[in-house]
């Protein structure tokens, strides 16, 4: 196969960015076709980045003969249905994270994607890709810090991108299914074990879109892995500074930190206010390594024939399923074990 022919859904705060890496930076890839609802903001992405066609209907999308690979970055609520059609058209598939936004609709995904062995499935968790935490991961695999204790990783997202957010909050599951779940998802790469139980807590410290929505703007979850390893995750929606992910994994025989500042690069900035480095803006700016090499790793799968070998709709799942039960333990205040 020469060049892979992708269409995306999608075209809002992560869309957007998606459609550019795939029309100009992923090589071996060609974006085919764009689909969104909302058709001038179709139109006008069309014509900037020079996608030849565009769809408002996702199945007929689908339909495009010539597509190869379908990218879902829709409202997390679609996911599941469109992976559903984009597979039943024998496409390839990434999703963005949540898989879905119940378990009983992860459950139908992986009967999806059971069904068409032959296609590619790959989830947006893209720390994975990230080049700092991928070196983590050789360095746990490869026994450097011995067994792994604890995970502990915090999530905190910029103030000044909270208007984009309370957009998308009530399509978003939740901030336990939204945040959330990359911690989770870290939590059980690097612990090589599945989650048995989670307590959770949280609440709202200042938007009240949360507070109507059953929601947190701030949540913190403990969790126990089914090998005895221990998580700690924060989820935050009110930093001050800018997007800050860091992750902590504590072996028997050292520790990995990953980004204990989310400093974006060596500057220091000295002025009246004192000396500083400046963060990430936004989770984008944050990603950006990483958002390109999982699109690379996904087209690369088509071209080769080959399947992501630990990143499966099972991951999605038990992620998903880890995310519900933080929700549920928030609301009831107990303990819980993953069913
Ligand atoms: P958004 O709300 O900004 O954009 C959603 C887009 O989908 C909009 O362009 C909307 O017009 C379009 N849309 C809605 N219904 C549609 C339909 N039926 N057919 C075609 N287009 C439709 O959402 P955002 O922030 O871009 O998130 C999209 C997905 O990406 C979510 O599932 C979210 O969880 C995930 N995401 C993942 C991130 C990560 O860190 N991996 C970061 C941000 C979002």
């Amino acid at each position: 196969m020469e060049s892979v022919k992708i269409g995306s859904v999608g075209l809002g705060r992560l869309g957007y960015e998606h459609a550019k890496n795939l029309a100009a930076s992923i090589p071996g890839c060609v974006l085919h076709a764009i689909c969104n609802v909302d058709t001038s903001r179709l139109r006008a992405v069309a014509e900037e980045l020079g996608v030849p066609h565009t769809y408002t209907d996702f199945a007929a999308m689908c339909a495009d003969p010539e597509l190869d690979g379908i990218v879902i970055v829709s409202p997390s609520f679609l996911h599941v249905e469109q992976i559903k059609i984009a597979m039943e058209h024998g496409k390839h598939v990434f999703c963005e994270k949540p898989l879905g936004t119940n378990v009983a609709q992860c459950k139908e995904a992986e009967k999806v994607v059971e069904a068409h062995p032959e296609l590619v499935f790959q989830l947006g968790f893209m720390r994975r890709f990230d080049p700092s935490y991928a070196e983590a991961k050789r360095r746990v695999d490869a026994g450097e810090i011995g067994k792994v204790v604890l995970v502990r990783s915090c999530t905190q997202d910029p103030r000044s991108t909270i208007e984009s957010t309370l957009k998308f909050l009530p399509h978003s599951g939740g901030q336990f299914l939204d945040m959330c779940v990359h911690d989770l998802d870290l939590i059980r790469w690097f612990t090589g074990s599945n989650i048995r139980n989670v307590w959770a807590i949280g609440g709202v410290f200042e938007f009240d879109l949360c507070r109507e929505l059953h929601d947190t703007d701030n949540a913190a979850a403990m969790v126990q892995c089914e090998n005895g390893a221990m998580g700690f995750l924060f989820a935050n929606r009110t930093h001050a500074a800018g997007c800050n992910v860091e992750t902590e994994i504590v072996g028997t025989h050292g520790t990995l930190r990953i980004a204990p500042v989310g400093a974006r690069n060596l500057l220091q900035v000295v002025d009246e206010h004192g000396a500083r480095q400046e963060y990430y803006p936004d989770f984008m700016s944050r990603w950006h390594t990483a958002f390109l090499a999982e699109m690379q790793a996904f087209t690369d799968h088509i071209r080769t024939g080959t399947h992501p070998a630990d990143l499966t709709v099972y991951d999605g799942t038990a992620v998903s399923e880890a995310a519900y039960r933080c929700k549920e333990s928030f609301e009831t205040g107990k303990m819980l074990p993953i069913r």
